[in-house]
């Protein structure tokens, strides 16, 4: 258990860099099994996911090594097709390993991943891509058993742009015979960088970024190297602590356009916004007012990932802030959190109405899921007096350094473990 102590009240200024995308690097990480290549992943953030991922790998039989925010992985050696529960428990998401899985062995088992906080998360969309690529997929016991004699090319339409459902498909159909369509595909930028990664592994693929995504031909390259792209969510939960605390801080090495739905909103509420071509300025000094409805939508809408970091930004501002939910079932948890900080906010349903309050006061609160753990932390930098944040590993999981990076910020936050 980690146990945050944020004073609240001490204004950000400066200048930061942002960690490497989790949502990039790990779909990268299982297309790395594909082929028996070797891989030299750049800007890999150090998180408890990639960390994670990198075990799934060992266990596989490849080799996966840190220096730095590089991350080495060879996966000639790779020779066991199945991925534990103990290590699928780990990370929810380890499910974008079965298409790379099945691509390499054309076999493939794994425990059932469970729902997670978020809600129930489930897997139909992923397999119903792989059968329709030629995979025979079971589940007996809460494990799913998949197979085939050979993928095909075909077109396989999502009924839902799911993320992990794209990137799925897109690994699979590497090792399709002949061409295949995903229509409906998830347009999320991480999608853009495992396009990226598999054609310099030497897949020929376009469309990533558009809901059509064709693949139709490999010929694999031995040796790859990637920058992993920037994190998104990770800036923009940089500039919501800024607008909680008040303050100006400028995020380097970023990509204004993923996240513009998120700084449109900031804007909105009174923060000034600079853009460069890889860097961003905000600058809260002013009191905020409450941003227009915010309606969470795949990308290029507002990420839902974003949404229980804007909601902390949102607490003092005047006016009301309608927040609809439409990704996740279960994607509040972070709410009855802030109201132990006074906040004042109601929830019907998808529906959360924001009010903004005179003051925050600290308190005792815990997290319950990543996003909403760093809601609670961006919410104290704005509050009168000390909060403590109990979490269970829920931050460390996607954020790299975030205490390191608010105290280099100015933010009075301490951050102790205990078993
Ligand atoms: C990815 O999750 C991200 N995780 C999530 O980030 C992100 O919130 C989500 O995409 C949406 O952008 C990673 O990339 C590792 P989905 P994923 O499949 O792929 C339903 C974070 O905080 N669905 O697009 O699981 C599902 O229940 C995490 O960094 C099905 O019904 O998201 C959900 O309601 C949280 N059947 C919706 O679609 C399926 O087969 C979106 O899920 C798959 C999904």
């Amino acid at each position: 258990m980690s146990i945050w102590r944020i004073h609240g009240g001490k204004s950000l200024y400066g200048d930061i860099k942002i960690q490497g995308a989790k949502n990039a690097v790990l779909p990268i990480m299982a297309a790395t099994i594909i082929t028996g290549c070797e891989t030299e992943l750049i800007n890999c953030p150090q998180l408890s996911d990639v960390e994670a991922a990198m075990s799934i790998l060992r266990h596989l039989g490849c080799i996966a090594q840190r220096d730095g925010d590089t991350v080495y992985i060879n996966s000639h050696g790779m020779c066991r097709t199945d991925i534990p529960h103990e290590l699928m428990r780990e990370m929810r998401s380890s499910v974008i390993f079965l298409g790379a899985i099945l691509a390499r062995t054309h076999e493939a088992k794994m425990s059932y991943p469970g729902g997670c906080e978020l809600g129930p998360r489930p897997i139909d969309l992923h397999l119903e891509a792989l059968r329709s690529l030629g995979a025979d997929i079971y589940d007996s016991g809460g494990c799913l058993h998949c197979s085939d004699r050979g993928l095909h090319g075909t077109r396989i339409n999502l009924s839902f742009p799911s993320v992990g459902a794209t990137e799925n498909a897109m690994l699979a159909a590497c090792a399709a015979e002949g061409e295949t369509v995903i229509t409906n595909a998830a347009r999320e930028p991480e999608i853009l960088d495992l396009q990226e990664f598999l054609r310099k592994l030497g897949v020929s693929i376009h469309g990533a970024g558009t809901p059509t995504i064709t693949i139709d031909g490999f010929k694999p390259r031995s040796v790859v190297g990637h920058r992993v792209m920037t994190d998104r969510i990770a800036s923009a939960t940089a500039l919501c602590c800024t607008a909680s605390s008040k303050g100006c801080v400028t995020l380097k090495g970023v990509v204004p356009a993923h996240f513009e739905t998120v700084t449109d909103a900031l804007e909105y509420m009174g923060c000034d916004i600079e853009r460069g071509r890889n860097s961003l300025k905000i600058t809260a000094e002013k009191p905020l007012r409450a941003p227009k409805p915010i309606v969470t939508r795949p990308y290029p809408d507002f990420p839902t990932d974003a949404q229980p970091l804007l909601m902390a930004a949102c607490l003092k501002a005047e006016g009301t802030t309608v927040f609809t939910e439409n990704i996740f079932e279960n994607r509040y948890r972070h709410v009855v959190e802030l109201k132990r900080l006074g906040a004042d906010i109601s929830v019907v349903g998808r529906v959360a109405m924001v009010t903004g309050v005179q003051k925050l006061v600290g308190a005792q609160v815990s997290s319950a899921d990543l996003r909403g753990g760093a809601a609670l932390v961006t919410a104290a930098l704005g509050a009168q007096g000390e909060t403590v944040v109990y979490d269970a590993g829920h931050i460390s999981r996607g954020y790299e350094g975030l205490s390191e990076m608010l105290i280099s910020l100015g933010a009075d936050v301490s951050v102790t473990s205990e078993d």
